[in-house]
């Protein structure tokens, strides 16, 4: 019998990521006021550099590193205006993943097999391939990334009561496994929910670790009840415009809550739009303080953007007010620890996502009632799912990044 076999995106080793830095001496304009691209960025803060020394330096790792720490540090305290001068830097993206055909997976007894219409990407997917949760994940090569899915169940394993084949469904996969960026994956029962008409497979595929995690944060980690019947609080979701916080934001004012929202000053109507009562760009001043422009107090903050320390918050938090933070960093960590053992009022509470099937539900049910909604930022063809991989590394997605995969099944029949 012939061999069944799928196309899938998988990488063979830990990398990925920017790997060069090329280009560097072309003066460019940046127009529109719009925030330099991340090389343009990178390069402003070498502007001062002479030319020759940073033609030698450039071809060093150490200028690399020291390039890259020099975009962490400006990329939220500067605004580019237009007719800035700055250096290009173009990056040379090798991201090491590659299509390849391989063997359908079987289901093991407690798991679905599925045919993938869309899968979603987070940036924990590329982290995983950057080595930061190293020697968790993944535990071999090759690995085909991606845990988010929506499709159809093609076939079931002999323990499996709840979904038969033909049946559409929205799956979280086995973290350390993934295998998201494939025709078919292997699916925990525990982990996948019916899929209803209403929902599209793209909206579908946007909710799994997203979604879950702006629900943790808020309803766990919070204690916000997200049926309206809390009096409203003040809460501040920071990265409003990304995967986790758009839904972040719509969930908040499902529950009733008074939204300050951070995002680029490119999508403050699109995050005014979510249910954020007022939006700060957090390029600006007052946006890097976080400072509420009607001078309100936070009571919870879910703090989905990153390199924002614990001094940043403090001022802006109201007596009790506690900082989610899904983003927990060394000092956030070592934060933590200090203010639970001081017993101080004011808290950052680190969350780590715990994936649950009945809250998925929650989620899908509230898709399909039209109560929240998957933004999606752009979708791609699994033929060019390196392109979605390296839009999400560069982190300026708008909503879900998705690749589509029945549509690439058409394109090659
Ligand atoms: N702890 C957990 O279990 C868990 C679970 C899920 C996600 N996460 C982490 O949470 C973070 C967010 O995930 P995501 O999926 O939402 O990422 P994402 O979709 O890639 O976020 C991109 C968005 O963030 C905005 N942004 C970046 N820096 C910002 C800042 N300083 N202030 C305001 N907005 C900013 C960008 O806006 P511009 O384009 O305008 O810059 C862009 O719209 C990631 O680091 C992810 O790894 C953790």
């Amino acid at each position: 019998m012939a061999e069944k076999v799928m196309r899938a995106l998988q990488y063979e080793g830990y990398g990925g990521g920017a790997t060069g830095l090329k280009i560097p001496f072309t003066r460019i304009e940046v127009f529109d006021g719009e925030m330099a691209s991340l090389q343009a960025a990178r390069s402003a803060q070498l502007e001062v550099m002479d030319e020759k020394r940073e033609a030698m330096a450039m071809k060093t790792k150490s200028y690399q590193m020291r390039a890259a720490k020099a975009y962490d540090k400006i990329v939220q305290h500067r605004t580019f205006k237009e007719g800035d001068l700055v250096l290009r830097i173009a990056i040379h993206v090798k991201n090491g993943t590659k299509h390849v055909v391989v063997s359908i997976p079987s289901p093991k007894k407690d798991e679905v097999l599925v045919i993938v219409e869309a899968a979603s990407l987070n940036p924990i997917d590329w982290k995983i391939q950057k080595g930061m949760l190293r020697p968790v994940m993944p535990r071999k090569f090759p690995y085909i990334p991606v845990t988010d899915v929506a499709g159809e169940v093609v076939e079931i394993g002999s323990g499996i009561k709840l979904f038969k084949a033909g049946d559409r469904v929205v799956s979280r996969l086995n973290s350390v496994t993934g295998g998201g960026l494939a025709e078919f994956a292997v699916a925990p029962e525990s982990l996948t929910v019916t899929r209803p008409p209403e929902v599209s497979a793209a909206e579908g595929a946007g909710l799994p670790v997203a979604g879950l995690t702006a629900h943790q944060a808020l309803t766990k980690s919070a204690g916000i009840k997200l049926d309206g019947s809390d009096q409203p609080t003040n809460i501040l979701i920071t990265a409003a415009s990304g995967g986790v916080g758009h839904y972040a934001v719509q969930l908040a004012k499902l529950g009733n809550m008074y939204i300050t929202a951070t995002c680029g000053a490119r999508n403050i109507d699109f995050v005014t739009s979510l249910g954020a009562d007022e939006v700060l760009d957090y390029k600006t001043i007052d946006g890097a303080a976080l400072r509420s422009p009607s001078g309100r107090k936070y009571d919870f903050v879910t703090h989905c953007a990153t390199g924002i320390s614990w001094s940043t918050f403090e001022p802006n938090l109201s007596e009790n007010g506690k900082v989610i933070d899904i983003t927990p960093s060394p000092s956030g960590m070592l934060t933590f620890a200090l203010k639970k053992l001081t017993f101080s009022k004011k808290q950052l509470v680190p969350l780590i996502l715990t994936p649950k099937g009945e809250n998925l539900e929650y989620l899908v049910g509230l898709v399909k009632e039209g109560k929240l909604m998957t933004v999606v930022d752009s979708k791609h063809p699994l033929s060019k799912a390196e392109e979605a991989w390296a839009k999400s590394i560069d982190g300026h997605a708008t909503g879900k990044i998705i690749v589509e995969l029945t549509k690439t099944m058409l394109e090659f029949a």
